[in-house]
């Protein structure tokens, strides 16, 4: 124990730190229907931190890391069946199926309340239940949205302190009723008996991750993991928000949000939408290659971008979120060194190894692996058993939680209150053919085309298969909050609110060769195409035109410290006719599946891809 382990709090966190009584009165409904043995009203404090982190290293569930190695840090393993987002019990239950779409599960809201209301009752039981304000983007902007999520799992409490505004400065809002608060329920769904010993992970093998759009509520239960349990993450900052977002003219989107900043000192602001584990963390963490250190990347957002026109129609972004629930294989100093120093202290580890000293270790971090560790299930695990039975150290989608504001790169104005100008958008997905490394479209609709028929191969980011090539429209298939075929048609809307669109681009890093290597480098050489992009934005830079947009010459990127043969970049971006039917096939198929909410742009523009082709 450390002089930091804290026992007891000075104050009594039964006394509710609010006085709004639409909230006192739900909380109170909510403590009847799911019975837990106390209240706790979460007041972000640094003791209670510390209070909350020492019950946990009490209770199993988190382990202190070495505080000379990790200043801070805690180490959590899941249990093994709560390890990623559960697309498939992930529901969205407005009052008409059609409202949901195809894409997503619906169940009838009236229906789905009794199933909730039953399994909700007495769920809380001999736990305490955390009630969380929080808020998701500045306290202070116009264009952040509040929400209480009363929680059972001081694990979620902890996590959301780091990835949102949480505690007393919230409360203070709701107490001044400026905005609508969103209430989300959450459950681990592992009562108590009287007397019963508590696991580290408590779960329930049936999971429910529901939203009700309509009413703008949440309720989960089952998971303590990831996107099932920080509500404010996927569920309330995509799901719910994109269905605000709709009803009020702004987007909710699945996107990072960078600065790029040229020698010259020109500053431009991009967002990209790239599907889970496609590298999103990765391009907002971004370090300039050799050659181009002239050049500047700053993070606003990893993760999630909400976007507005202003009152002079330009495009501007808030990142609702305040930390980095990033994928830990994968990370190191080699591919990420400023994650790696975001992570250094006051971060959490979740289903990632656990070193003899005390400190952590996952697939890639190192060349050498640790001679012995814990792996992610608690089992010893070493490079030898590894080789003899392809055993991980890490869960494929371990994670850190990190402040923001840990890294190194953050952007001055990543809290501004009006967020920052955004002038390119760049969707992305995960392709070991067909897509080429980068092209532009020709203008918004042609973008949202190509944004709207993205498909990417699935990540250990959610369960399921791997590596399989599925449709994700805008990186949002598992996240819009309606239906996709909507979805698309608010896009194309968008366009009459703004003065001038974003420019709209679309990125592979992930083109393999023949024997299924990576063709291109990626990591900091993704500069190279992203300067070519800000140039493009200002007019700057040349580039081709193509049936599918506009692409650089070889001449036309920035080749400075990277030797890079003309004949692999020819191969990169390669549009290859007999691939592209397949992938305009693959759009009719999703087309199909939308067919009676699908704006007619989108036909039109596959026609003339088609024609183009
Ligand atoms: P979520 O947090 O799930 O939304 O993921 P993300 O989109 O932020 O992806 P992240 O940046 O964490 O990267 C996921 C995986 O892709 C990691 O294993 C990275 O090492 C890898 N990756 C990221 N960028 C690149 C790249 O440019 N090239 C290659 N080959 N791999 C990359
Ligand atoms: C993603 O899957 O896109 C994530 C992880 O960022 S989770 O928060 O679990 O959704
Ligand atoms: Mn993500």
């Amino acid at each position: 124990m450390t002089d930091r382990t804290i026992l007891t709090l000075s104050r009594d966190p039964a006394v509710p730190l609010a006085r709004n009584p639409h909230l006192l009165r739900w909380v109170d409904k909510m403590r009847q229907l799911t019975k837990p043995a106390a209240v706790h009203w979460v007041d972000g404090s640094e003791e209670e931190r510390a209070f909350l982190c020492a019950q946990m290293v009490e209770a199993g569930t988190l382990i202190e890391l070495n505080e000379d190695l990790w200043p801070g840090c805690y180490y959590a393993r899941s249990d093994a069946s709560d390890v990623a987002r559960v697309e498939q019990r992930t529901f969205i239950c407005s009052l008409s199926k059609d409202s949901a779409g195809p894409t997503n599960n619906w169940v009838n809201p009236y229906e789905m309340r009794r199933t909730l209301k039953a399994k909700f009752n007495g769920a809380m039981a001999g736990r305490t239940m955390y009630v969380l304000a929080f808020c998701m983007g500045p306290i202070d902007s116009p264009m952040s949205q509040i929400g209480v999520q009363l929680t059972d799992s001081p694990y979620v409490v902890v996590n959301t302190r780091i990835m949102a505004r949480i505690g007393t400065r919230v409360l203070a809002e709701i107490d001044r009723d400026t905005k609508r608060v969103v209430p989300c329920m959450h459950s681990v769904g592992a009562p108590l008996a009287p007397g019963q010993a508590d696991v580290a992970w408590p779960c329930n093998p049936e999971k429910y991750i529901v939203h009700f759009p309509e009413t703008r509520e949440i309720w989960s239960y089952g998971s303590g993991y990831g996107g099932n349990a920080l509500l404010g993450k996927k569920c309330f900052g995509l799901r719910i928000a994109s269905a605000m977002a709709r009803d009020e003219g702004w987007m909710a989107e699945h996107m990072l949000i960078l600065g790029v900043e040229s020698p010259a000192g020109e500053k431009t602001y991009v967002a990209a939408a790239f599907p889970s584990a496609c590298g999103k963390t990765n391009l907002a963490m971004l370090i300039p290659p050799d050659g181009m250190a002239d050049w500047k990347v700053t993070m606003v957002g990893d993760d999630i971008a909400w976007l507005k026109p202003d009152a002079d129609g330009r495009l501007r972004a808030i990142n609702p979120e305040a930390g980095v629930f990033g994928v830990a294989p994968g990370t190191s100093e080699q591919t990420n060194p400023n994650a790696m120093a975001t992570i250094r202290k006051n971060a959490i580890f979740t289903n990632v190894a656990l070193t003899p000293e005390g400190g952590v270790w996952w697939e890639g971090m190192t060349d050498e692996p640790p001679a012995e560790c814990l792996d992610w299930q608690g089992n010893r695990w070493t490079p030898e058993i590894a080789k003899a039975t392809g055993a991980k150290a890490a869960h494929p989608n371990s994670r850190f939680t990190a402040p923001s504001a840990q890294c190194p790169i953050i952007d001055p104005d990543w809290e501004h209150p009006d967020g920052v100008p955004i002038s390119a958008i760049i969707f992305g997905g995960r392709r070991a053919t067909t897509m080429p490394l980068i092209y532009q479209t020709f203008n918004w609709t042609t973008g949202v085309y190509a944004g709207a028929t993205m498909g990417s191969e699935t990540t250990a980011a959610a369960t399921g298969e791997v590596g399989k090539v599925r449709r994700d429209p805008m990186a949002m298939l598992p996240f819009c909050g309606y239906h996709m075929g909507d979805y698309f048609r608010h896009w194309i809307k968008m366009q009459r609110s703004l003065r001038e669109t974003p420019r709209v681009f679309h990125v592979n890093w992930f083109r393999k060769d023949a024997d299924g290597r990576f063709l291109w480098p990626g990591f900091s050489d993704n500069l190279r195409v992203l300067r070519w992009i800000v140039e493009r934005v200002h007019g700057q830079a040349l580039g081709r035109e193509t049936p599918i947009g506009w692409m650089p010459r070889y001449e036309d990127l920035d080749w400075t410290g990277l030797p890079f043969a003309r004949e692999t970049f020819d191969a990169l971006q390669t549009v290859d006719p007999a691939h592209w039917r397949r992938e305009v096939i693959g759009h009719e198929e999703l087309f199909i599946e939308l067919h009676d909410h699908l704006p007619p742009e989108m036909i039109y523009e596959r026609e003339l891809l088609i024609c183009r082709l």
